[in-house]
């Protein structure tokens, strides 16, 4: 190559990344992104394909080398070279002044002049300290014990709100610059991972915070980069050449250097001013899109922060503000025993009612057995409940002090709880389960399912209604559904001539839902959304996904042996044979309809390229969308793969976003996405 032509290339791959870091400048530090996502992918893509060409030109900063370097066999040890401390904790305003008076002594200030607080939101996520050395991104460290932590710049690499090169806008960094902060993850960003995990047949995360501290343990970076993590600054550990004197103007720097400080960064000049922060911000806690439990306060000035100094644990120059609790204590009553669809005992701890941030607690799950066990827990006894995010409240532990020996022993059941049958508990199985598959209760959860969102979608269905019908012996199996009859109905309780004719409708209705949605409805374990739209993709009809053997099962992309084995054990099962039958009989077709829908010419720009669909849409919804891709003879998945050919971005999309631009899979925003649909119409 000419010398000309490669110092052209050398420019423009240097004038893109520098673009590429003012825009993410914009986006994380300002929160003011000045261009689109696709534009910015756009830019992103042409690095990658300069970079590919021109291996020599790639650069360890560069905006495309997050995530690559092979797994590692442990993590290093690093000793920090200021010990990463924690706070003390303040419960109430009267706590609040008590620590302002220490302050005022160890500042020995007379006259006592107002003093300026910095407040931030506390975050309940995981705190890691960040080097740049001469602004480049070299070294990422766990808090561990304080003094000594793991290095896990590597996964710390695939967090998009870490720059990889401090943005330089504003005049050079300093030659050490070692910032701390929070990395977190984003609660909207968390429930779409673990439903994805769900539909996948995984177990989901407990919470948030278990979710983050996960991902940053995983030795392999690409396992870290599938995470949606966010990153926030909150401060600082040794930096040469320090340019500023306040808490305020370390979050302005922090800002000019592409980082995002801690949201909601406020200066106060009384405590009374900040306590009044901390109920604002505790009403705002619910509507925030990450978790936070408290707010920190800190000491403005930094001259005062180092008059006030430290204790070996905690500084005096902050306090942590703690949000109430979403703990409580009460007294277990009972245990109840709910059976599930799958014949899963349950054990439900009912409560005495007790108030928990602010709702009215009843009840609570024991999960399974195992836990029941390892609770050791007794009716009567005094137990510890937490409510994490939206779940259901859970019990934490037993407060045995409180025990008065009069509580009694719950022993596990020796029978179903509904239908009698004996209970079976397999070896190394944490669930008891009731093994009669006509167990009332199972068919009830069952035909939950089957009506549910996701499955056949079929309104009008409550839990009342479903447990008439069974109860009244109107159905044994789901197939019945659609024998129901107009006149059946209308005897039932809270059920007139209206509500019946609707109800058979929305039946009838459904016996045109794509076959993924009754593949998923008829409840296969393992078999989640997700799974069941790449089964019928892959077989198209029922019948063929029955016939097929093991080993074409787990040739599926995204199935796995366990998955694969309980697909082929249902369709071997009699039981299950005798019900696909009787559906066939009522009118749900087995048989999907042809491969590809009239309009789609294999010419349409559409044609074999795979969408995916994140954020809300406005103009229609998902499966609308998805209906105008496969028409145009285009697929629709569920997950981000370098294999994707477009995302279509709504609004408040998360993780899948920033996996589409981790990988550099184009990104197209609603209209753009309509401009693509109506250009494969018009031809
Ligand atoms: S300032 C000397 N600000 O809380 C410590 N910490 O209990 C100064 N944390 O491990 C820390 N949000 O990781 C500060 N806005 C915030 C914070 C915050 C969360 C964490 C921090 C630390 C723990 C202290």
């Amino acid at each position: 190559m000419g010398r000309v032509q490669k110092d052209g290339v050398q420019e423009e791959v240097r004038d893109l990344r520098q673009q590429l870091e003012r825009h993410n400048w914009r986006y994380y530090a300002l929160n003011d992104p000045e261009i689109s996502d696709t534009e910015y992918d756009l830019m992103l893509r042409r690095l990658h394909d300069l970079e590919d060409e021109h291996p020599d030109l790639v650069t360890p900063d560069s905006p495309t080398q997050r995530v690559g370097e092979a797994p590692l066999p442990g993590f290093e040890s690093v000793r920090h070279t200021q010990p990463m401390l924690s706070l003390d904790n303040a419960f109430d305003e009267k706590e609040l002044l008590d620590w302002e008076e220490r302050i005022y002594s160890l500042l020995e200030m007379e006259p006592r002049k107002p003093l300026e607080y910095m407040v931030q939101p506390k975050y309940d996520g995981v705190a890691v300290e960040l080097i740049y050395l001469n602004g480049v991104f070299t070294q990422g460290i766990t808090r561990g014990d304080g003094e000594v932590g793991d290095d896990i710049t590597q996964n710390l690499r695939t967090v998009k709100s870490i720059p990889l090169r401090l943005y330089e806008g504003g005049g050079p960094a300093p030659e050490r610059v070692e910032l701390r902060g929070e990395v977190y993850v984003e609660k909207e960003a968390f429930d779409g991972l673990n439903a994805r995990r769900v539909s996948s047949g995984m177990d989901p995360f407990a919470n948030p915070r278990n979710m983050t501290a996960g991902a940053l343990k995983q030795l392999d970076p690409k396992l870290a980069a599938e995470r949606p993590l966010s990153f926030a600054v909150h401060g600082r550990g040794f930096i040469s050449d320090l340019g500023f004197r306040q808490e305020r103007e370390f979050v302005r720097v922090v800002r000019s250097w592409g980082l995002r400080p801690a949201h909601y960064s406020e200066v106060h000049r009384s405590i009374p001013a900040v306590y009044e922060y901390v109920q604002r911000l505790q009403d705002l806690r619910e509507t925030l899109p990450y978790e936070t439990d408290g707010v920190v306060v800190k000491l403005n000035d930094l001259e005062k922060q180092q008059k006030a100094g430290a204790r070996s644990k905690s500084p005096r120059w902050a306090i942590a503000f703690k949000f109430p609790s979403k703990q409580a204590t009460t007294r277990l009553l009972n245990i109840q025993v709910q059976v599930g669809r799958t014949g899963v005992l349950t054990p439900v701890a009912e409560l005495e009612p007790v108030e928990l941030a602010g709702v009215t607690i009843r009840s609570a799950t024991l999960h399974n057995y195992d836990e029941l066990s390892r609770l050791e827990v007794r009716i009567g006894d005094t137990v510890l409940i937490e409510r994490a995010g939206d779940v259901i409240p859970k019990v934490v532990k037993v407060i045995t002090a409180k025990r008065t020996g009069k509580e009694a022993v719950f022993d596990l059941p020796t029978h179903c709880p509904v239908c009698g049958e004996k209970t079976v508990r397999a070896e190394g199985d944490p669930f008891i389960r009731c093994p009669n598959f006509s167990c009332p209760a199972q068919l009830q959860g069952r035909v939950r399912h089957f009506v549910g969102r996701g499955a056949m979608d079929i309104e009008g269905f409550g839990t009342k209604l479903i447990e008439q019908l069974v109860n009244r012996s109107l159905i044994h199996d789901l197939a019945d559904l659609y024998r129901l009859e107009f006149e059946q109905i209308c005897e039932l309780e809270r059920m007139g001539a209206k509500s019946a004719r609707n109800l058979l409708k929305g039946l009838d209705r459904s016996k045109q839902a794509p076959q993924a949605r009754f593949l998923y409805g008829l409840g296969i374990r393992h078999v989640g959304e997700h799974v069941a739209e790449v089964l019928s993709t892959e077989f198209r009809s029922l019948e063929s996904l029955g016939q097929a053997d093991l080993t074409s099962l787990e040739n599926v992309h995204e199935v796995g042996p366990i998955v694969a084995k309980e697909v082929f054990d249902f369709f071997r099962d009699e039981q299950n044979l005798a019900l696909l039958k009787k559906f066939q009989e009522v009118g749900i077709h087995l048989t999907a309809p042809d491969a590809k829908p009239e309009s789609a010419s294999s010419d349409s720009p559409l044609a074999g390229k795979s969408f995916v669909f994140t954020g809300s849409l406005t103009a229609f919804g998902r499966d609308e969308a998805g209906v105008l891709v496969k028409e145009r003879g285009g697929k629709v998945t569920g997950s981000v793969s370098k294999n994707t050919s477009y995302v279509v971005s709504g609004s408040k999309s998360g993780s899948k976003l920033e996996k589409a631009r981790s990988l550099g899979v184009p990104v197209l925003s609603e209209d753009e996405f309509l401009t693509l649909v109506r250009s494969a119409v018009d031809e």
